[in-house]
């Protein structure tokens, strides 16, 4: 008898985001035209790289090395950059033998969580940025345990909820971190940050900590890093290039491993991450060469700087127009690029709809309802009335209906069509509860 080809029990291995996709194909061949605003590729929204990095890259591959492996945990010159970057702040220090580069930071993710003990849990934000949640729940084979991020509190943490989910379940051995976060754009606040590294020390606990977007940040916030609030107890700080620069097709992002000299068995486990890294040689090398170049450059505060006084500027202008509609909460957030709004409780019910004109794309959207949530529900017709396709929160793990869009499009009309059109359905689809 042939065996199983799956783990019995296997967690839920899905990804919403890219879900959404099928079915907005689906209405494109009916002759729509489709606003992406579904996905964090600012390349794909027309986002052009700086000429000065692409001479960088231009450069970098005309080197003959850029086109061999590399070291498994990555380029000795780009570990170095990072180590020196790491090391100049206020906070816990590293050496090159504590970066572990990956093709992206989902290669990242994957391994990070693929290398505990199926009986130790991590507990994640909710909404949950689905690669993190699904690639837990698939190590554990039980679905992701999540904290509660409050709505009402700009979508910061519930450290209560967190401390009660902790002491409810005793594997719980590790706390996600997600800051900014990815989809709410929430950025921890200073005192917050140290009063869960506290909750992780109090309970011999290890942190993640993904900064992929720590250098974008606004409304005052400075970036900052697990390594200056964590003390001595253990955690991984994740980061990448894919939104800083941006280089999303690099696949290039890595890991930082603090503290595993105070913890043997934190060490053992980032020692089984790199192991299981050397399975696949290495990640790719062009990208990881030119980090030292560009990310050094005198120019780059200023990039970064300029892109996050754009996205500030364009989180107001969607606040501007979301905030006020009855029976949704518009919260605008403090980092990253996206913005996700959610609807209070009752809102939203299976018998609203838009008026959707085209009878094939009516019947698509029609189908697809079937027993799906309330907010993804919203989100399938206002994909098929208005060709606005963004993510509903209960693909992110959470119990709060509501939606996830990006304000990535670098054309200012249609950005501004895109949100005005946004709130007009919105307007619809609630008043006819
Ligand atoms: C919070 C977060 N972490 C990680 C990633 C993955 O980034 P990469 O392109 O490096 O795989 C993303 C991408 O959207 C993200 O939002």
């Amino acid at each position: 008898m042939r065996k199983n080809l799956l783990k019995k029990q296997s967690g839920t291995f899905r990804y919403i985001i890219r879900e959404i996709v099928s079915l907005a194909q689906k209405v494109e061949s009916q002759g729509k035209e489709i606003f992406w605003e579904n996905i964090g590729d600012p390349i794909q929204k027309g986002e052009q790289v700086e000429s000065w990095v692409k001479d960088i890259i231009i450069n970098k591959t005309k080197d003959n090395l850029a086109y061999g492996y590399c070291p498994t945990a990555g380029v000795m010159d780009a570990r170095r950059f990072i180590v020196d970057e790491v090391n100049s702040r206020d906070g816990a220090k590293i050496t090159t033998d504590d970066i572990i580069f990956f093709n992206g930071l989902g290669d990242g993710i994957a391994k990070i969580y693929k290398s505990l003990d199926p009986d130790t849990r991590v507990i994640g934000p909710s909404p949950a940025y689905s690669p993190h949640s699904t690639a837990e729940s698939d190590h554990a084979s039980s679905p992701h345990l999540t904290y509660r991020c409050d709505p009402n509190n700009k979508w910061l943490p519930d450290v209560e909820d967190l401390k009660n989910k902790i002491k409810e379940n005793e594997n719980i051995t590790g706390i996600l971190l997600i800051n900014p976060g990815n989809p709410t754009g929430a950025v921890l606040s200073r005192d917050m940050f140290e009063e869960i590294v506290e909750i992780a020390r109090i309970n011999k606990m290890f942190i993640v900590c993904d900064e992929i977007y720590s250098k974008i940040v606004f409304n005052g916030h400075k970036p900052q890093f697990l390594s200056e609030v964590i003390g001595e107890v253990p955690g991984i700080a994740m980061r990448g290039i894919s939104k800083e620069i941006p280089w999303p097709g690099s696949r290039c992002g890595w890991i930082e491993i603090l503290n595993r000299d105070k913890d043997e068995e934190f060490d053992e486990y980032a020692r089984k991450i790199l192991a299981l890294k050397m399975v696949e040689v290495c990640s790719t090398t062009l990208p990881q060469m030119c980090i030292p170049e560009i990310l050094g450059d005198s120019r780059y505060p200023e990039l970064l700087k300029r892109r996050a006084r754009k996205f500030e500027a364009r989180a107001k202008e969607a606040t501007d127009l979301l905030s006020g509609i009855d029976g949704v909460n518009a919260i605008c957030p403090d980092g990253a690029f996206y913005f996700t709004l959610a609807f209070d409780d009752g809102v939203l019910n299976q018998t609203q709809t838009l008026n959707i004109e085209n009878e094939k794309i009516k019947e698509i959207v029609e189908t697809s309802c079937a027993g799906i949530a309330d907010d993804q529900r919203f989100v399938h017709y206002l994909l098929g009335a208005t060709g606005i396709c963004t993510v509903p929160l209960s693909g992110f793990s959470c119990n709060t209906n509501g939606i996830r869009f990006i304000l990535l499009e670098e054309d200012d009309v249609k950005r501004q069509h895109v949100f005005n059109t946004l709130a007009n359905s919105i307007k619809e689809y609630v008043g006819k509860s």
